[in-house]
């Protein structure tokens, strides 16, 4: 104990150094600190400060305000702090030991210079006492140990100890009474609260509240909705504007800068954009996709009998593949009765259209039997029929196709054996044979071709986390997703679904091509999500780095079979495919805003220098965590500039008001550092809505990031594609049903820029009359010139209930017509079916046009 207090003086002399330098004019030199969790009842897990002159009047920094959070576990609850115990080190940095829950032999440690900003969190592994609660920290000066002390399983008291929180010592049982534990109750005006108290430099403090004070600040300003706009902008009159364009200052900006985020997520892939029509048609469904919460969702899930003479089992003996085990046997005892799939959600017909079908079948009675394909609408009537024979002993590929001679929205598949017999079926596919380009095993037309409407520069896939995956087993390996459907390994979706990869590298590549985008395939970087259910050594894991050879190797014959000659091993498994001319892969993102942990930093910074190696013309992207601040943002651009990382993906979802108060982020940015690849990124409201509200404040941001393409190359809003009924996540740019493909208003947004994107910037100087931060914060413009048409483009946002009558000045831009086309998207912000408006205007060297409330417009015109 005494060791323990003496260390806390120290440090409170030793912080004056470091911290902020406030001039403490009435305050004091130093004040008491507690270091607090608050139980759960409370407020998530995380660490609490209060301060106090006389150790009896505490003052919360926040009432139920973390500086720092456990980041171990899966999302939300079971991310837990238990007993954070806080320590000064000698190295001039605080520590921060914590229990993660009551069954696991790990703990947590992160650390801090000031109490404010963490650094990266590691959860080492104890090798003895199984479990680890209550643990105590102590520091001795005369060996530069910490010892950490903690209670195990069966009450037993177990210390470790560590010079640098990197590596530890093996524990060893120790007595209960070399357990001290110096971990008080304070009661603060939310109830009473455990932790522990150190006297600390006033300056600490100021630190700790002018943080708490700007957060507090942000969060009101990020927090503005147009719902509170009446009070807001009570008595606004209409605003006047001069936009003023320059020529002369004009810089390059990225032609890559709006693509799209493609994830198998809210059923985007199977059932969505990937066209086959039966669902569980390889008998993988199963319980652990669904983490066995849902009883039905086995290997005969959305198939059913008709008739009481036919009997159907799942079997795995000689499968038609090692990576597709399961088939079903169907047993006919008298002809009549069939096997029925019902599709997702029903099966979508046409009148006219033709389907592939196929599947893979053996008998297993002497005779051959034969079967009527049949295509049934719910009124039970037939409407598309044809008979197949099985003759084969062994598996064979059976096919027909059918044509639908009406129409219906929820038709099912009937498979009707003719005879009695068994025979074993797997892999039934059916395909409308008009899918996107006519490609087999293609993509739905409508929705594909709703996204090359937006004419995206580039297509991220397969995600998102589905890219590192729940759990090492679960990483999102290319190589099972290519060659025959059969072939390919379907597995669990992390998104609590099956993933058949029957859309898979081959499809993702051919559709990039197909629609003029270059694709940008995610690779895990060895490691998985680290809000996975499993993982092991902590929930992110990693993959053994006696391992990684072979993955990296995977990476490199991944960019092989995109542009290797067919005369190469990967290159002639493209050519197999269809496709002998290389799908021309540039970019190669490592990584999915992972946990910037040392288990990370080591597999990725290995998979970069070897792809930088052996394919230099490859540009990796690294990550840079989930948001656009904190630990992991900073950790992640640390490691990027340490290894000269090229491109680094940013991910975050925010508010509107974020949007509107931060189109500055970038151009805060170092241009000689890494060029950001904004990759995920969406304006959320309370109710995840989408509408014209969320819709502006991205198009403001757009305005924004186009002024930055020189350091922004690439930006893909995120998530793109949701099938109604079936999301797991809200809100997406393009919602869909099994008839209808659903834009939202950011559809048309992203839409407008990918459209009007520019290879030039031109700077323009905003003029309003009103200069209140409320009202300027919220028009924006951006005008760029595309290099080739010499089209200039326009973009102005205008988020304010009341007009802005603008003044353009185009002066020296060589403008060589009158007339140009203008888009106006506009609405009640609470509108989720506006939709632009073309029409003509009359334009010149300077010029008018209105800019309604609640816009986006885009001016197009000819320039010489
Ligand atoms: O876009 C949805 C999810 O958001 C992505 O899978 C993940 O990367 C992010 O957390």
């Amino acid at each position: 104990m005494k060791t323990i207090l003496s260390t806390f003086v120290c440090f409170a002399f030793f912080q004056t150094g470091f911290a902020i330098n406030t001039v403490a004019l009435k305050e004091p030199d130093s004040v008491f600190l507690f270091a607090y969790n608050s139980p759960e009842n409370i407020s998530r897990d995380g660490l609490h400060f209060a301060w106090s002159r006389d150790k009896k009047n505490w003052f919360p920094i926040g009432d139920d305000f973390s500086f720092v959070r456990s980041d171990y576990g899966r999302w939300g609850k079971e991310k837990r702090m238990m007993s954070p115990f806080l320590i000064p080190g000698h190295d001039g940095q605080w520590h921060c030991v914590w229990a993660l829950n009551k069954e696991e032999n790990l703990f947590a440690h992160a650390s801090s210079v000031d109490l404010v900003r963490w650094g990266r969190q590691s959860y080492p592994a104890i090798q003895q006492g199984q479990t680890f609660a209550d643990p105590v920290v102590q520091y001795d000066h005369k060996t530069n140990l910490y010892t950490i002390t903690y209670i195990g399983a069966g009450k037993k008291y177990f210390e470790i100890t560590t010079l640098d929180f990197k590596s530890y010592s093996s524990a060893r049982e120790i007595s209960p009474d070399q357990y001290h534990n110096p971990t008080i109750s304070i009661t603060l005006s939310l109830g009473e609260f455990r932790g522990q108290i150190y006297r600390v430099a006033w300056s600490v403090v100021a630190q700790l509240n002018t943080n708490y004070e700007t957060v507090q600040y942000k969060q009101a300003l990020h927090g503005e909705r147009t719902q509170q706009d009446n009070q807001r902008f009570a008595g606004l009159k209409d605003i006047d504007a001069t936009f003023t364009v320059n020529n002369s200052e004009v810089k390059p900006i990225s032609d890559l800068l709006v693509g799209v985020f493609f994830e198998d997520i809210n059923y985007a892939a199977d059932g969505g954009l990937y066209a086959e029509l039966i669902q569980n048609r390889d008998f993988e469904y199963d319980l652990d996709d669904k983490e066995r919460r849902d009883a039905t969702w086995h290997s005969k899930h959305s198939w059913k009998l008709s008739g009481s003479e036919i009997s159907f089992s799942v079997d795995t003996i000689n499968p038609v593949h090692a990576n597709n085990r399961h088939y079903a046997v169907v047993v006919t005892r008298k002809p009549g009765g069939a096997l029925v799939n019902t599709g997702y959600n029903g099966i979508p017909i046409k009148a006219g259209a033709r389907y592939d079908f196929s599947f893979f079948a053996k008998r297993f009675t002497s005779k051959s039997i034969s079967l009527l394909i049949r295509l049934v609408d719910k009124n039970n009537v037939v409407i598309a029929q044809e008979k197949i024979t099985v003759s084969a002993s062994e598996w064979k590929n059976v096919k027909t196709v059918l044509t639908a001679t009406a129409s219906a929205d929820d038709a099912h598949l009937e498979l009707q054996p003719l005879s009695a017999g068994s025979l074993a079926i797997d892999v039934v596919s059916l395909f409308p044979q008009q899918t996107f380009k006519g490609r087999k095993n293609g993509l739905r037309a409508d929705l594909a071709q709703s996204i090359a409407d937006l004419h995206p520069r580039f297509i991220r896939f397969p995600g998102g986390c589905v890219a590192h995956g729940d759990g090492l087993d679960n990483l999102y390996r290319w190589k099972k997703t290519i060659g025959p459907i059969e072939s390919r390994k379907p597995q669990r979706n992390l998104w609590g679904y099956h993933q058949t990869a029957g859309l898979g590298y081959f499809e993702y590549f051919q559709y990039c091509e197909d629609i003029g985008a270059i694709p940008l395939p995610v690779i895990a970087a060895g490691v998985p999500c680290q809000n996975s259910a499993t993982g092991g050594g902590g929930q992110q894991g990693g993959i053994p780095m006696n391992e990684m050879d072979e993955f990296v190797q995977d990476i490199f014959d991944l960019i092989e079979y995109a542009n290797g000659d067919i005369k190469t091993t990967w290159g002639k498994l493209r050519a197999a495919a269809g496709h002998p001319k290389p799908f021309n892969l540039k970019y190669i993102g490592i990584g999915n805003e992972d946990l910037i942990s040392d288990v990370f930093e080591e597999r990725f910074e290995m998979i970069f220098n070897a792809v930088k190696q052996k394919y230099p013309e490859i540009t990796v992207i690294g990550t840079v965590g989930p948001a656009h601040e904190g630990t992991d943002y900073e950790e992640g651009w640390t490691l990027a500039n340490n290894l000269g990382v090229p491109m680094v993906d940013e991910h975050y979802y925010e508010s509107p008001g974020w949007f509107i108060y931060n189109q500055d982020y970038y151009d805060k940015y170092d241009r000689s550092k890494s060029k950001v690849y904004l990759g995920e990124y969406a304006s959320h409201l309370p109710g995840r809505s989408s509408n014209v509200e969320t819709a502006l404040s991205e198009a403001l941001y757009l305005t924004a990031l186009e002024r930055n393409g020189d350091v922004v190359s690439m930006t893909s809003y995120a998530p793109l594609l949701a099938k109604e009924g079936n999301t797991q996540w809200n809100p997406n740019l393009i919602y869909f049903n099994n008839q209808e493909v659903k834009p939202t208003v950011g559809y048309f947004v992203q839409k407008l820029f990918g459209l009007n994107a520019g290879t030039e910037y031109l700077p323009t100087v905003i003029s309003l009359s009103s200069k209140a931060n409320a009202v300027t914060k919220r028009v924006g413009i951006s005008v760029v010139r595309d290099s080739k048409s010499r089209d200039l483009i326009l973009k102005m946002v205008n988020l304010l209930p009341v007009q802005v009558h603008s003044t353009f000045e185009l002066k020296d831009i060589g403008i060589a017509t009158t007339s140009a086309v203008v888009t106006v998207l506009q609405g009640d912000p609470t509108d989720e079916k506006a939709r632009p408006v073309e029409s003509l205007c009359t334009v010149s060297e300077k010029f008018t046009s209105v800019l309604p409330p609640y816009s986006f417009t885009v001016i197009r015109l000819k320039t010489k």
